[in-house]
């Protein structure tokens, strides 16, 4: 007890000794640090040796922000700004307590808070600096259009002024470019940029409130680019560095497809509830994601259109880490040559079989193509068209199609007479 009374004196001091070095009127044990938070509550403290007869005044400057005396409230010349958002702990005051309760902090609340205690015992006098900040969580954009691709860290509200350092690849300090505003808050609304330029492959930015002692950081790292063939399977990786991990933090992992000036979600994981979401049936997540640190997404059977780049988002409310990969997915040379000789194989055996056996035949592949067209997965995404979709099918279920294709020909007479 005795060590940290003097411990606290020693805080109290010094900041009081540094802020005004002429006057030592304000060297007091009695002057304490108070941080809040914008719209949130806090308590002023202030204690005195409990006797008869309480009187208690609390000060901002000259304004009154509550008065205490004959037992009751006197809130008569209560500051208009207070009303309604301070109380005294009422049940407490004969215990000595005649600390303030404080709601819904504005940044105008800032100041020297003074309590002014009486009792038939004496008097005291103590101050209390309130400090208010703010810190919405800052999120890292990543965005490109046809020339260039930028970072963007953005801090919706914030106060004070933060301090935000970008590094390229280890160390490089670069300059950024800070684009702000003051929002009606009085807080700063902040857009820091960087063009991603040369062969630099990973950036960060920093973003930290002194006052509240919090740091967010935003990662962007880019992978080497995969190149694949047509129906082969790729994994696309996200597998964050352990000290970049947000350690018992809750965290959502998003995957998403970037276009210019757009983005196009593939699948989500939220780690308090365990809440996945995979918006397209060729993909998967590699491993069970339950305590994994592996985000890496399968995706099967490569089509064409599968080509462009990926992003991967691992977010808590401390850190963003975006991982992006760019994907080439090239045709198979020999595809096109063996699909005109499979269709060609197909439409004159179906003939043959038609003409031998029509009825039978025809119903039966109707009832295999419409299985084919809707198979149970849910297939939402629908970017590529059918046309690609059935090239890039495997083998057994491209001859099932193909018969149908042979048996729509022969059901019209127009087509059937002209094969
Ligand atoms: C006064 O009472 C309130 C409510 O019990 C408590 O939170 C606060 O810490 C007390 N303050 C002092 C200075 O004892
Ligand atoms: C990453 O995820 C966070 C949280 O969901 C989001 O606020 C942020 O905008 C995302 N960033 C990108 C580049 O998608
Ligand atoms: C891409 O963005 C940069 C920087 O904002 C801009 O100078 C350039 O004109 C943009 N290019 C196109 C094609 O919009
Ligand atoms: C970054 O630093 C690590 C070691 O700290 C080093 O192995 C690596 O080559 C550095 N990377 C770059 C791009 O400078
Ligand atoms: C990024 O590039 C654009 C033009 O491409 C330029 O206007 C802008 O100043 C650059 N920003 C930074 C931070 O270098
Ligand atoms: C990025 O890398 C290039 C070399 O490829 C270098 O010239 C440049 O200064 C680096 N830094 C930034 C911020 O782009
Ligand atoms: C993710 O959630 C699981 C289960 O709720 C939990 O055990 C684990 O600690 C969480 N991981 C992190 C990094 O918070
Ligand atoms: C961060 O997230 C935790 C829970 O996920 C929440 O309790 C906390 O208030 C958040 N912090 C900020 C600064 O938003």
């Amino acid at each position: 007890m005795k060590a940290q009374a003097v411990l606290s004196f020693f805080f109290t001091l010094i900041p009081s000794l540094c802020g005004s070095q002429a006057s030592f009127s304000h060297v007091s044990m009695n002057e304490q640090i108070v941080t809040g938070r914008l719209g949130e509550d806090v308590i002023l403290p202030c204690s005195f040796e409990s006797g008869p007869n309480v009187v208690i005044h609390w000060k901002n400057q000259d304004t009154n922000v509550y008065s205490y005396y004959k037992d009751s409230d006197q809130l008569e010349n209560q500051d208009p700004r207070y009303v309604n958002r301070i109380s005294l702990f009422r049940g407490e005051i004969h215990n000595g307590n005649a600390s303030l309760s404080f709601r819904r902090l504005t940044l105008q609340d800032e100041g020297i808070y003074v309590c002014y205690v009486g009792t038939s015992l004496g008097k005291i006098t103590k101050k209390v600096v309130l400090k208010v900040g703010a810190f919405v969580t800052p999120v890292m954009k990543y965005e490109k259009n046809t020339t260039n691709s930028f970072l963007i860290c953005s801090v919706l509200s914030v106060f004070p002024y933060p301090i935000i350092t970008w590094k390229v690849d280890n160390n490089t300090f670069i300059s950024e470019n800070n684009g702000k505003e003051v929002g009606s808050l009085g807080t700063f609304h902040i857009n820091s940029r960087v063009n991603i330029t040369g062969s630099n492959s990973s950036y960060q930015c920093a973003i930290e409130n002194p006052l509240l002692k919090q740091t967010w950081t935003g990662r962007w790292t880019m992978k080497d680019v995969l190149h694949k063939m047509q129906s082969e399977n790729v994994l696309l990786l996200c597998k964050p560095e352990n000290s970049l991990f947000p350690a018992n933090q809750d965290f959502t992992v998003t995957w998403s497809r970037v276009e210019s000036g757009s983005s196009l979600l593939l699948a989500y994981f939220k780690n308090s509830s365990q809440e996945t979401l995979i918006n397209q049936p060729r993909l998967s997540w590699k491993e069970e994601l339950i305590n994994s640190r592996d985000f890496s997404l399968t995706v099967k059977d490569l089509r064409l259109s599968d080509s462009g780049e990926y992003l991967c988002n691992i977010s808590s409310n401390k850190s963003t880490l975006l991982t992006t990969q760019t994907l080439h997915v090239e045709a198979s040379p020999r595809a096109p040559a063996g699909i005109i000789v499979l269709v060609l194989v197909a439409i004159i055996s179906a003939v043959l079989l038609l003409s031998v056996a029509p009825r039978a035949v025809r119903s039966q592949r109707c009832i295999d193509f419409h299985k084919e067209r809707h198979p149970p997965t849910n297939q939402n995404s629908s970017s590529a068209g059918t046309a690609e979709e059935n090239v890039g099918r495997t083998q057994k279920a491209r001859p099932l199609h193909l018969f149908f294709m042979a048996s729509t020909f022969n059901l019209s007479p127009g087509v059937s007479t002209s094969v």
